[in-house]
């Protein structure tokens, strides 16, 4: 038996090398099939730049990554919402502040819809805006520092779900309630019939001369029936001045959502015009809601973060307010919401429909003109279905879940059920093509793809499920992102890349839109932080009652002050660190025995803090993390904690100085 076995395992071997040696002579194919001239498509050589720079959401590890196109390659994950030990981004004393909120300081989020600022309808390279889905917030990154340099709490919400999209200037970014709760908070019995949502537009500061990062504030908030609002897309072009949110959960079921959720043929697009809200507001038809929330910004010249804490919002009631908000029904539970580059097509995913709907948008103003509804939904007008329908996509796929356009005239869905991305003549409605995608995908991204111009060259699905994909790493396996050439008639698979936490929405656009606006260093002569050291011979220890400030500096391979002594059990000593460096790519790392944080990692002209509570006297060693010169190693330290009341003197040395006390 086990002869025969052997036998048989010969012969599959054997015909597998005839298989790779009939493939590789002809196609050159590879195990999935995909010919490998498609490398040359993917390949960018060692030492030049990708096309395009990606900004892929983390999803539960609340980051964003910075991906290169078409390589694939990881560039950077910077950290929004979550601490970072790698650079000590939520565990040095700057950036605390930054994940601040009204329930105290919040550690971890989960980050989902990346949008880039726009100008005129295009990514415009200055900004990237980044959902928190669970404590509800909103944050803004630099990409001039890549950095997250704001985050905005959003009250009055639950779940931060349609969120961020941006209309077309900038001049506001969008969250809305995902999960429907008391509005304003209270104790009371759960039942969502009894709860509402918020829709919150975010008003963005775009003067160039402000020279702050506390650029965003919440405009005002709009009262909605409590339902799941889930994702959302603002109008361009024509449709300019309106924003549309999905919502399902119409039936306001409290338990069971999979079943109780689902019963309704169809839910609601939220149709909101920004404009005669800010009319409302100019005419005063709002209540100002007291509630607090944080607001959180890094200044770039003290290198510290800042919270102000607001007690009060502006609320519109619909009710007070016509001609704000239309329903427009579409089928079923639907999760996306796209609108197409012309502005005129509104695109929605129905997860659990048969078809894939698209609305008019100049059918749906001509059906509020001539007052097609068919009815009111909590004081909402709900607009006829047939009225605002440019069409349904007849079978498409199953479990439509996003769209993306390419500027052409087609949009690119996502297929949550079937794995596969399908693209539709906006026109004619016809699927002209698709392609398998593996496995399960959820968003999908075409560079600028939801903007009024996309650099239609690729769509990059987003898959939650990779099995058999990857050399497998235990039961938790990385999710992945998928490279499609979309330039000619037919999709072409031409890259699988696994990805960091899990990504929900991205966005991409030109690398040269923003390579050369990157800053190289922070400058040392602009570092206004209270703490700062601009050289050596300024370095100090200071004692304040039980606290005491180092300030220190970091060059090329030395820490002045290097010994401190005086340090006594009982003490909170903060290193505040300068790096005196004015070189690209020259940072300096901080790491004190025994301290209960995360290193930190300190970038050219930049100060960062440490905080370190010695428990036990004894002499304990500090160094530098990042391997910054050949004497990398010998750049270290000692400090002398003795114990409790002794009368030890506080002094310092380094850089070749005596002993120095203050
Ligand atoms: Cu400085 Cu290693």
């Amino acid at each position: 038996m086990r002869e025969l076995l052997k036998k048989f395992a010969y012969v599959g071997t054997a015909l597998v090398l005839v298989g790779v040696a009939v493939n590789s002579c002809q196609k050159q194919a590879t195990k999935g099939g995909i010919s490998a001239d498609v490398a040359k498509q993917v390949y960018v050589p060692p030492g030049e730049y990708d096309e395009f720079y990606a900004f892929l959401s983390g999803g539960y590890n609340g980051q964003i990554d910075v991906v290169g196109l078409p390589s694939g390659r990881l560039l950077q994950i910077v950290p929004v919402f979550s601490v970072e030990p790698r650079n000590g981004y939520g565990f040095d004393e700057e950036t605390k502040a930054m994940l601040m909120t009204s329930h105290g300081f919040i550690p971890w989020d989960d980050s989902h819809h990346p949008e880039l600022s726009q100008t005129d309808g295009v990514p415009d390279g200055r900004w990237l805006f980044i959902n928190a889905n669970n404590t509800t917030r909103m944050a803004r990154l630099d990409l001039q520092t890549f950095e997250t340099v704001e985050i905005l709490e959003i009250p009055l919400s639950g779940g931060n779900h349609a969120s961020t999209f941006v209309t077309p200037n900038t001049e506001y970014v969008t969250a809305a309630t995902r999960f429907a709760v008391p509005i304003p908070q209270k104790d009371m019995p759960i039942d969502v019939k009894n709860f509402q949502g918020t829709l919150t537009f975010i008003k963005v500061n775009n003067d160039p001369n402000y020279d702050k990062n506390d650029r965003m504030e919440i405009a005002f908030q709009i009262l909605v029936p409590g339902y799941d609002y889930d994702l959302s897309h603002c109008g361009k072009g024509p449709s300019y001045g309106w924003c549309f949110f999905t919502s399902y959960n119409t039936e306001q079921a409290s338990t069971l959502l999979e079943i109780n959720a689902s019963q309704k043929d169809k839910d609601y697009i939220a149709a909101v015009n920004w404009k005669v809200a800010e009319k409302c507001i100019a005419d005063g038809k709002y209540k100002e809601v007291p509630v607090t929330y944080y607001h959180n910004y890094y200044d770039d010249k003290t290198h510290m973060a800042y919270s102000k804490v607001h007690k009060s919002v502006k609320v519109i009631d619909p009710k007070d307010c016509p001609g704000l908000i239309y329903f427009l029904p579409t089928p079923k539970s639907p999760h996306g919401v796209d609108v197409d580059p012309t502005g005129e097509y509104i695109v929605a995913g129905g997860k659990l429909a048969t078809v894939l709907p698209i609305h008019s948008f100049s059918k749906m103003v001509k059906a509020i003109e001539n007052k097609q509804f068919e009815g009111e939904d909590h004081g909402i007008p709900v607009l006829k279905y047939d009225a605002i329908n440019h069409c349904e996509v007849p079978k498409p796929c199953l479990g439509p879940l996003h769209n993306e356009f390419d500027g052409r005239g087609y949009v690119y869905t996502s297929c949550f059920i079937s794995s596969e991305v399908i693209k539709t003549d906006l026109q004619t409605c016809k699927v002209v093509d698709r392609i398998p995608v593996y496995y399960s995908v959820g968003h999908l991204m075409i560079p600028g793809g939801d903007s009024k111009k996309p650099w239609g060259k690729y769509v990059l699905p987003m898959n939650k499920i990779t099995k058999d994909r990857f050399l497998p790493t235990g039961p938790e396996l990385p999710h992945a992102a998928q490279l499609i050439d979309i330039t000619g008639e037919k999709m072409r698979m031409l890259l699988d890349f696994p990805t960091i936490g899990e990504p929900h929405y991205a966005q991409a656009l030109p690398a040269d839109l923003i390579v050369d606006k990157v800053w190289k260093v922070y400058p040392l002569e602009e570092n206004k932080h209270p703490y700062a050291t601009h050289s050596e011979e300024e370095a100090k220890v200071v004692r304040k009652g039980n606290v005491v400030h180092v300030y220190m500096t970091a060059i090329r391979s030395h820490f002045v002050p290097d010994n401190i002594e005086g340090i006594r059990v009982g003490d909170t000593v903060y290193f505040h660190v300068t790096n005196l460096e004015q070189d690209w790519d020259i940072p300096h790392g901080f790491a004190m025995y025994g301290a209960q944080t995360a290193n930190i990692l300190v970038m050219p002209g930049q100060t960062k803090t440490i905080r370190w509570v010695p428990k036990h006297p004894g002499v304990y060693p500090f160094y530098c993390t990042d391997f910054c010169s050949a004497l990398h190693q010998e750049m270290q330290g000692y400090v002398r904690v003795s114990p409790r009341g002794a009368k030890v003197q506080l002094r310092w040395r380094g850089g070749g100085s005596d002993w120095k006390t203050g």
